[in-house]
C-alpha cells in the first residue's frame, strides 16, 4: 500500500431529511475539499447504516435518493467526487467482518453514540453496537487519509484508527495492510437545533436545508430563546437564534447584528428575538435558493441522479475490490 494518494472518504445516513447541521457540519466541508482532493474523494450514502433505524423499504429508497440529490444540488461535482450508495459496494460488509474479528468488545462498549442512543430508549440491536466497525470498514476499504465529519463522529474515526492498527498488528508483515486515517473537523463542528441541543434527525429539533416560505418561518419561530421583552438588551453569545445566524452572516455584518442585539435596537427602533428570527428565515431561504431549484429539478427527473450513482458504484467497487484483494491475501482467505 505504498504511494497511496491523499484520499477523502465520508458519508451521511439516509435516515431523514437533511438539515443545517448536516450541511454546515459535513456537506459544506465535502464541497470545499473536493477541489483539493479532486479525483480522490469518495462520498457515499450510508444505507446499510440506516437499517439500524429505518424499517420501511420505500422510505429508505426515497431517503437514499434525497441524500444523493442533495449532495449534487449543494455542489458536489461528480467529475471530482465518486458519489455512491454504500450497499452497492458489498466489500464494506466483508471488511467489517474482518475488522470485527480483531476488535475487542471493550472498544465498542466505550462508544458515546451507542450509549447515547440506548439512553434515549432506542432498542440496542447487535447492528447498532457493531455500527462503528462498519463505519471503520467504510473508511479503510478506500485507504482514506482524511475523513471530514462533525464533532459527534470523531470518536468513530478514532476507533477506526484503532481497528486499522489492530488489524495491521495481527496480519501486517513488514508493511501495514490498512492505512490509518485522520479526521477533519469542520469549522462549524456543532450546529445547535431549535431547542439549543445538537441539531439531529433523532432529536426532532432540525431545520431542513430545503425548507422554504411559511413552513420555514414557522420552524424558525420555534427556536427557543429566553423571555426578554422587545427593546431589552440581548446577549448574542447565549442566543440560539444568533448561533444559527452566525453561519450565514460574517465579518462586519455579524458585528452590526451583535450591536443590534446588545442595544436591543436597530436604527432607533426596538430590536428583539422576533426580528432576529425573521432575519434568520430570510437568510436560510436566500442561501439555499439556487440549490433548492436544482434539488427540485432532480426530483422531477431522477435519471441524472441515478446515472451518477451507477457510475460512482462502479468506480468505488474497483477501488474497494483492490483493497480487499490485499486484505484477503494478508488474512489467508482466498
Ligand atoms: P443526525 O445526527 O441528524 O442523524 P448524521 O449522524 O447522519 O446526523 O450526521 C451526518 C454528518 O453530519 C456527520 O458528519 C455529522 O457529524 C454531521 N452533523 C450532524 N449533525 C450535526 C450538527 N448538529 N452539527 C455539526 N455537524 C453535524
Ligand atoms: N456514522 C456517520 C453518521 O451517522 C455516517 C457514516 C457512516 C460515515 N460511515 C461513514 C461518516 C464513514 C464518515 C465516514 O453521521
Amino acid at each position: 500500500m505504498t504511494d497511496l494518494p491523499p484520499r477523502l472518504v465520508s458519508g451521511i445516513q439516509p435516515s431523514g431529511e437533511l438539515h443545517l447541521g448536516n450541511y454546515f457540519g459535513a456537506i459544506a466541508q465535502f464541497v470545499k475539499l473536493q477541489e483539493e482532493y479532486a479525483g480522490n474523494c469518495f462520498v457515499f450514502i450510508a444505507d446499510y447504516h440506516a437499517l439500524t433505524t429505518v424499517r420501511d423499504a420505500e422510505k429508505l429508497r426515497t431517503s437514499v435518493f434525497d441524500v444523493a440529490a442533495s449532495y449534487l444540488a449543494l455542489g458536489l461535482d461528480p467529475s471530482k467526487v465518486t458519489l455512491f450508495r454504500q450497499s452497492d459496494v458489498v466489500e464494506h460488509v466483508e471488511l467489517s467482518w474482518m475488522l470485527a474479528s480483531v476488535t475487542g468488545m471493550g472498544l465498542l462498549e466505550r462508544a458515546h453514540s451507542f450509549k447515547d442512543k440506548i439512553a434515549k430508549g432506542i432498542r440496542p440491536s447487535v447492528g447498532l453496537f457493531y455500527y462503528p466497525v462498519l463505519m471503520a470498514a467504510d473508511i479503510l476499504v478506500y485507504d482514506a487519509s482524511v475523513v471530514p465529519v462533525g464533532k459527534d463522529q470523531v470518536q468513530h474515526v478514532e476507533m477506526t484508527q484503532d481497528m486499522a492498527t489492530h488489524f495491521n498488528e495481527a496480519f501486517g508483515g513488514a508493511e501495514p495492510v490498512l492505512r490509518r486515517p485522520e479526521y477533519r473537523l469542520s469549522p462549524v463542528a456543532k450546529v445547535p437545533g431549535i431547542d439549543g441541543e445538537k441539531m439531529s434527525k433523532s432529536y426532532d429539533n432540525t431545520i431542513p436545508i430545503f425548507m422554504t416560505g411559511k413552513k420555514l418561518k414557522k420552524k424558525v419561530a420555534g427556536v427557543v430563546t429566553d423571555s426578554k421583552a422587545l427593546g431589552d438588551p440581548l446577549d448574542p453569545e447565549t442566543c440560539n437564534v444568533f448561533a444559527l445566524l452566525k453561519m450565514f452572516v460574517h465579518g462586519e455584518e455579524r458585528e452590526e447584528l451583535a450591536g443590534w442585539y446588545r442595544a436591543g435596537a436597530r436604527d432607533g427602533a426596538p430590536f428583539g428575538y422576533g426580528h432576529a428570527k425573521q432575519l434568520l428565515a430570510a437568510k436560510i431561504d436566500a442561501h439555499f435558493a439556487d440549490a433548492r431549484a436544482k434539488y427540485e429539478a432532480f426530483q422531477a427527473d431522477p435519471s441524472q441522479v441515478d446515472a451518477v450513482l451507477e457510475a460512482g458504484a462502479k468506480r468505488a467497487k474497483a477501488v474497494a475490490g483492490a483493497t480487499m484483494d490485499r486484505v484477503r491475501k494478508a488474512t489467508g482467505l482466498r
